[in-house]
C-alpha cells in the first residue's frame, strides 16, 4: 500500500477485518517488519488519539517514530506556489517535504480543512503534495476531507459488537458551537457504504454531504424516524459541506441553541434496537450527546478509540510489507 486515503486502498474489507483481529491476538508478532524503519508523523493540527495510537501502532511493529508538530517548533510553512514569501512563513512545503522524507520510510500527515476555499480543501491540496513530492508511502491521519484511520477503527468496533449479520447503522448530525470539517462523516459514510450494513444518514436540511462520499446512502431528515430500529448510532457534527450552496461551505447554518433537539439523548435512543452509541471523540457532552447516553453500558466510545491502535497497525503493517 502506497497511499491510505479511501476505503478502496485497504482492499477487501473482510480480509482487512480478519487482519485487525490477528493484530489484536498478538500485536507484537511483526516487530521484524519495522526494524530500522522510521515513521514520521506530521501534525498541522491538534490530536490526542491519532497521535498516541499511531505512535503505539508503529512501536508495536518495531519502528522508530518521529513526531513533528508543524506549528510548534518548526518553521512556518508556505503551501502555495508563486507566493512572494515576505511574510511570517520561512520555508516552503516544496523544500520541506523532500527534506522530511529523507529522514523516514513512511509518512503520516494530519492537515484539516482550512475553510478558505472549498475547491482547495476538496482537492486535498496539502496531502497531495506529500504524495507527489515525498517519494514515500503516505497515510492520511485526517485531512481536509477524510479520516480513514477513524472509519476503519469504527468498522472494526461495529464488527466486534454487532448482534445480527446486517446491522442498521445511523449516522446523525448533532449540534456544535464551532464550524467543524466533514472529514469524519465523509469517511464514515464511505466505509459504511462499502461494508455490509444498512446505512442511514440523518441531518438538518442544508448539511448534505458530498456525493462522492455518500452516493447510495439513505438520507432521512427526520432524526427520530432515522433512529427507529437502529443497532448503532454514530453521532458527529459537521459544518455545511457547500454541496447545494458553495458560498455556505464551512458555515454553521443555524444558531446551535435552536438545534439542541438534535443532541443524542435517551429520547432518541428509546426508539432504537437498544443501539450502541458511537463517537470518534473528542466530544462535547450535552451538545452532541447527553452524559447519560455516553456513560451508558451501550456506549462504545472507549473501545472505538482503543481500536485506533489496531487500524493504524494494519495500515502501517501493509505499508512496511510493500516497501
Ligand atoms: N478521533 C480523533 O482523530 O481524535 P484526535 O483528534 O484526538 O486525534
Amino acid at each position: 500500500m502506497k497511499v491510505f486515503q479511501h476505503v478502496q486502498d485497504i482492499g477487501d474489507l473482510r480480509v482487512a477485518l480478519a487482519e485487525a483481529q490477528e493484530v489484536k491476538r498478538d500485536r507484537y508478532q511483526w516487530q521484524h517488519l519495522g526494524r530500522n524503519k522510521t515513521a514520521l508523523l506530521i501534525f498541522f493540527n491538534n490530536s490526542l488519539r491519532t497521535r498516541l495510537s499511531t505512535q503505539k501502532a508503529a512501536m508495536n511493529l518495531g519502528m522508530n517514530v518521529i513526531v513533528l508538530d508543524v506549528n510548534q517548533g518548526a518553521w512556518k510553512l508556505e503551501t502555495e506556489r508563486g507566493v512572494i514569501m515576505d511574510g511570517d512563513k520561512s520555508e516552503h512545503l516544496l523544500e520541506a517535504i523532500p527534506v522530511m522524507a529523507s529522514y523516514c520510510d513512511i509518512i503520516g500527515v494530519r492537515s484539516f480543512a482550512r475553510f478558505e476555499s472549498r475547491k482547495d480543501d476538496y482537492e486535498e491540496k496539502i496531502l497531495n503534495q506529500f504524495i507527489k513530492y515525498s517519494g514515500r508511502p503516505v497515510f492520511f491521519m485526517e485531512s481536509a476531507t477524510v479520516h480513514p484511520l477513524q472509519a476503519f477503527a469504527d468498522l472494526i468496533t461495529i464488527e466486534e459488537h454487532k448482534q445480527n449479520a446486517r446491522p442498521k447503522v445511523v449516522m446523525t448530525w448533532a449540534p456544535h458551537p464551532k464550524a467543524l470539517p466533514q472529514a469524519v462523516p465523509n469517511s464514515f459514510a464511505e466505509w459504511m457504504l462499502a461494508a455490509d450494513v444498512d446505512f442511514v444518514i440523518t441531518h438538518p436540511e442544508g448539511y448534505e454531504l458530498d456525493p462522492q462520499f455518500v452516493c447510495g446512502a439513505r438520507i432521512e431528515y427526520d432524526q427520530m424516524k432515522a433512529f427507529e430500529g437502529a443497532d448503532f448510532v454514530y453521532a458527529k457534527n459537521w459544518s455545511c459541506p457547500g454541496v447545494t450552496c458553495p458560498e455556505d461551505y464551512g458555515k454553521v447554518l443555524h444558531d446551535y441553541h435552536t438545534m439542541m433537539d438534535w443532541c443524542v439523548s435517551d429520547r432518541q435512543m428509546a426508539v432504537t434496537n437498544d443501539a450502541h452509541f458511537m463517537h470518534c471523540l473528542p466530544v462535547r457532552r450535552n451538545m452532541i450527546v447527553t452524559d447519560d447516553v455516553i456513560e451508558s453500558p451501550r456506549s462504545l466510545v472507549i473501545p472505538e478509540a482503543a481500536n485506533r491502535e489496531i487500524s493504524a497497525q494494519v495500515v502501517l503493517k501493509r505499508m512496511l510489507e510493500a516497501l
